[in-house]
């Protein structure tokens, strides 16, 4: 038996319809969207028309053409940091950026390579016992050459929530980026009463869709501060040498990965049907219940009990957590990813960094009840030998 707990990292299994759709546009369609008048490339482009259109659905935003389809969350979070810091280098303002302790590589390390072009940037600490980041203190960060706020709703180590309305409320007039990798298709979002400017999200992680797919979400008028960051043929506007600023052709050059866009609208129609709520629901309860079935006297659970988190859990062991991991896998079936989860100051938050990371499980729409005791059982059965 393999049980897959790595979630976090790309969603395993992914509902049947989502290869069925991909088997389907390769076999029966095939041509890309934009670029014919005959009938497949229509019906290219409303498979294509249809994902922003759920996309938006999920989120309450309200424009389509201001859905655009990425590689994933990385190419997401570039083109929203490395965008707007270009619009406003390129016009000779000072450009100062807040982060927090828990945001990713594909935050960080963008934000490193802009250190470059002379754009600053703050990172806010957050609670070493929960990883919460407090939104007074990413107030405090916010200065007069402050473009842009970017925030981790759900951290991929931790599992911590923090409270994006909240912050959203304190960014005002500051365009707020949130990095939704761990919470987009089974937390609630809702753009506009967050004050979110542009949202990021994977599609393969808890959208359920294919590797390869991805999004950013704009707010209308925020495009006008976001400069691209690839330019080439849209299939439309030929004529004209520049980039079309028309939306979404402004961000999206080159052909779609329109395999896994299909395959991406069949994940959203199951998660549609399914229901937000729902999903959020059972996830929470999948939490409750590791949480109540780990044997937190051996255990360390690193970040937040119950409470505002999501289903990412990271475990402190005194050995090598890829060891462990190896262990997880080897004897008792169990897929978790050992280290530092491409964000090192989430780990040096925690305290962890010292133990060459933590062990990482994380949870997916699929599991059931008795994945979540057996994990929990084996993990109490090692960390009895050896958990701090
Ligand atoms: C919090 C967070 N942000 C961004 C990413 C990058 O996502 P992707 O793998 O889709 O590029 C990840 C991936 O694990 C993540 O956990």
């Amino acid at each position: 038996m393999q049980l897959y707990f790595d979630n976090a990292a790309t969603s395993y299994p992914k509902p049947d319809s989502v290869v069925a759709a991909m088997a389907s546009y390769q076999t029966e369609c095939g041509a890309s969207p934009g670029r014919g008048a005959y009938n497949s490339a229509k019906h290219a482009t409303s498979i294509l028309d249809s994902c922003r259109q759920l996309l938006c659905d999920l989120v309450c935003a309200p424009s389509v053409d201001h859905c655009i389809l990425t590689l994933n969350c990385t190419d997401a979070l570039n083109l929203a940091i490395i965008g707007v810091a270009k619009h406003f280098v390129s016009k000779g303002e000072d450009v100062h950026i807040v982060t927090t302790a828990m945001d990713h590589n594909s935050v960080l390390r963008p934000l490193h390579e802009l250190e470059s072009m002379g754009v600053r940037h703050t990172i806010v600490p957050a609670d070493p016992k929960t990883g919460i980041v407090s939104p007074a203190a990413i107030q405090q960060a916010i200065t007069d050459t402050t473009r842009l706020v970017v925030v981790a709703h759900g951290s991929n180590v931790t599992g911590t929530i923090q409270d994006i309305e909240t912050i959203g409320a304190v960014c005002g007039d500051i365009p707020f980026l949130v990095d939704a990798a761990q919470t987009m298709g089974h937390y609630p979002i809702h753009v506009e009463r967050m004050n979110i400017a542009m949202l990021a999200f994977p599609g393969h992680k808890g959208l359920l869709g294919p590797l390869g797919t991805g999004g950013l979400i704009l707010r209308p008028g925020i495009e006008h501060i976001v400069s691209p960051l690839r330019t080439g043929g849209t299939g439309s506007m030929s004529e004209y040498p520049v980039q079309p600023s028309t939306m979404p052709d402004k961000y999206e050059p080159g052909s779609h990965n329109m395999p896994g866009i299909a395959g991406l609208v069949a994940s959203l129609e199951w998660i549609t049907e399914e229901g937000i709520q729902n999903l959020h629901a059972r996830e929470q309860a999948l939490c409750s219940a590791f949480i109540d079935l780990v044997d937190t006297e051996h255990a360390t659970i690193a970040g937040p009990k119950k409470e505002h988190r999501c289903g990412v859990f990271s475990l402190r062991f005194e050995n090598d957590p890829l060891e462990v991991a190896e262990q997880l896998a080897e004897e008792f079936g169990i897929q978790a990813r050992a280290g530092l989860h491409c964000a090192p100051f989430a780990h040096d938050t925690i305290d962890t960094s010292q133990f060459g990371g933590t062990v990482r499980v994380s949870f997916g729409p699929f599991h059931k009840i008795e994945d979540i005791t057996y994990l929990a059982n084996t993990l109490n059965t090692l960390s009895a030998k050896v958990l701090t």
